[in-house]
């Protein structure tokens, strides 16, 4: 293949992403998005296999029928709720990958161009030292992310004393010896720097707390992103510099969103240890309330319900568990029949990853335009006659908005408490990811409805359509 025509295909896939990213910024245009994704990946593929300096062998497609067949496999298996571990997990390989393309690089630099052994190109050696350290960050960083959302227990994942101390000592380390690197491109600082920033990424992790490791899992996949593109430098490919910059600058705008979304700074959540386990056993353990809660069954919620005309759902974290999103809008359906006005309020950082509840609502068919944010519904909980949450309790905290000791203070939460009667269904009386207590329970216009999100619905549907 010439020249031209692998430049032109490079940009075309270059141009796939850009659609692809775009398509995924909305449920009703994500299906489409990730087709592009799918299409820029197949141009760049074979774009690269037809490289006129490409030998292809027999153990470069086993290893892609095998990469490919088992991410097929895991991706057509995994569960909703685990969504957050398998990208952590995914993210993990594109960190090693990025570590073994620039230790190949090291070794036969006369195969990549950049060099003669012994003799690299500083240019090319600034690359490598780039691509390989945040590639061992992002390695190990993710394998710590992955380990904590899969709930993992071991002590090697447990925060050391003075672990912030220890982790900028060795931050600085890595500093030096990536210019030892970059200066001499010697062998022994190659290996140094690879133990140092494997370590980085692992120590860097550990004490971030649970409820952060969504925002830590985009961080890591910026990283990846960026480890990629040094790496494209590296193998002066066009198409791996543009995809690695794009999913680069999107995680970290993504990163950004979170934080904007809990009112935090991305150093507060590095250095915070918000929703760590202490945090979740100070607040749901010692200290547990005690007070009495008013709790309903599903007929009285329907009888609350066919009463009111205009309800607010929202929805949380566990509606993904019970995977309740269809009983839900069944509800809702029953609801609009009886002339009730029925809308949805999403807070940015509901459920575990971002637009979490936007893609299960859309699963469901809710239509987008009684799906709101929370800027433009937070006014109307007050002129509300049921906010209906189902397995959100963080982002309905009002902790956030008048405890300033509490780990949620400042976050912006949805003010269902200002609608006339505010319907909670969760299981039991436990803390939400954040290990906060949430005082609405005790309420006197909050009913809880214990039992699992999608039961609870049926039963709602089942008591509202007259058939108990
Ligand atoms: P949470 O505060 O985690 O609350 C979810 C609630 O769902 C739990 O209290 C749980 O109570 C209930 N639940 C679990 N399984 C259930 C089931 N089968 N049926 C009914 N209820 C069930 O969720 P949230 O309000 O969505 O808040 C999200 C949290 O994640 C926040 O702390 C947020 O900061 C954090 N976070 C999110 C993101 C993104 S991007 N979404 C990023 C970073 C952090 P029971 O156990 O009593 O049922």
């Amino acid at each position: 293949m010439n020249t031209t025509l692998s430049a032109l295909l490079y940009l075309a896939a270059s141009v796939a992403f850009i659609m692809s990213l775009r398509g995924l910024s909305s449920p009703d245009t994500a299906r489409a998005g990730n087709f592009w994704g799918i299409a820029g990946m197949a141009i760049a593929i074979v774009t690269t296999l037809a490289q006129p300096n490409m030998h292809v062998s027999f153990w470069m497609l086993l290893a892609m029928v095998i990469g490919g067949g088992g991410g097929f496999y895991i991706a057509a298996r995994i569960e909703m709720t685990a969504l957050p571990q398998l990208v952590a997990a995914f993210h993990s390989l594109v960190g090693m990958a990025a570590v073994l393309v620039a230790v190949a690089a090291y070794y036969s630099p006369t195969s990549f161009g950049i060099g003669v052994p012994g003799a690299i190109k500083t240019g090319s050696l600034i690359e490598m030292g780039l691509g390989l350290a945040i590639g061992a960050i992002t390695f190990t960083g993710s394998l710590v992310a992955f380990a904590k959302l899969q709930g993992l227990r071991s002590p090697a994942l447990n925060a050391m004393p003075m672990q912030h101390p220890i982790n900028a000592a060795l931050g600085a380390a890595c500093v030096v010896l990536l210019i030892w690197f970059c200066a001499t491109g010697s062998e022994a600082a190659m290996w140094l720097l690879i133990v140092a920033t494997l370590l980085m990424g692992w120590f860097l992790i550990i004490p971030i707390g649970g409820a952060d490791m969504p925002v830590v899992v985009s961080m890591l996949n910026s990283y990846s992103g960026w480890a990629a593109c040094g790496i494209g430098f590296t193998l002066q490919n066009s198409a791996l510099i543009v995809t690695g910059a794009l999913v680069g600058s999107s995680g970290a705008i993504l990163s950004y969103v979170m934080c904007k979304g809990m009112n935090r700074s991305i150093f507060n959540v590095i250095l915070g240890g918000f929703g760590t386990d202490t945090g979740a056993v100070a607040a749901g353990g010692a200290q547990k309330e005690q007070r009495p809660v008013k709790s309903g069954s599903a007929e009285d919620a329907a009888f609350i319900m066919k009463n009111a005309a205009s309800i607010i759902i929202v929805p949380g974290y566990g509606m993904a568990v019970a995977q309740a999103q269809h009983a839900l809008r069944e509800m809702a359906d029953l609801m609009k029949k009886e002339g009730a006005t029925v809308r949805y309020a999403i807070h940015p950082v509901a459920g575990r990853m971002p637009g979490h509840m936007n893609v299960l609502l859309a699963e469901a068919n809710v239509p987008y335009d009684e799906v709101l944010e929370l800027d433009e519904i937070n006014r109307d909980f007050a002129q509300t006659d049921v906010a209906f949450v189902i397995g959100a309790n963080d982002v309905t905290n009002p902790a956030a908005k008048n405890d300033p000791k509490s780990s949620i203070y400042g976050m912006p939460i949805l003010d269902v408490e200002k609608a006339k009667t505010v319907l909670f269904i969760k299981r039991s009386m436990a803390t939400g990811y954040a290990g906060v207590e949430n005082e609405l329970f005790f309420r006197d216009n909050t009913m809880m409805l214990f039992g699992d999100a999608k039961k609870v619905c049926e039963e709602i549907v089942k008591s509202m359509s007259g058939g108990h």
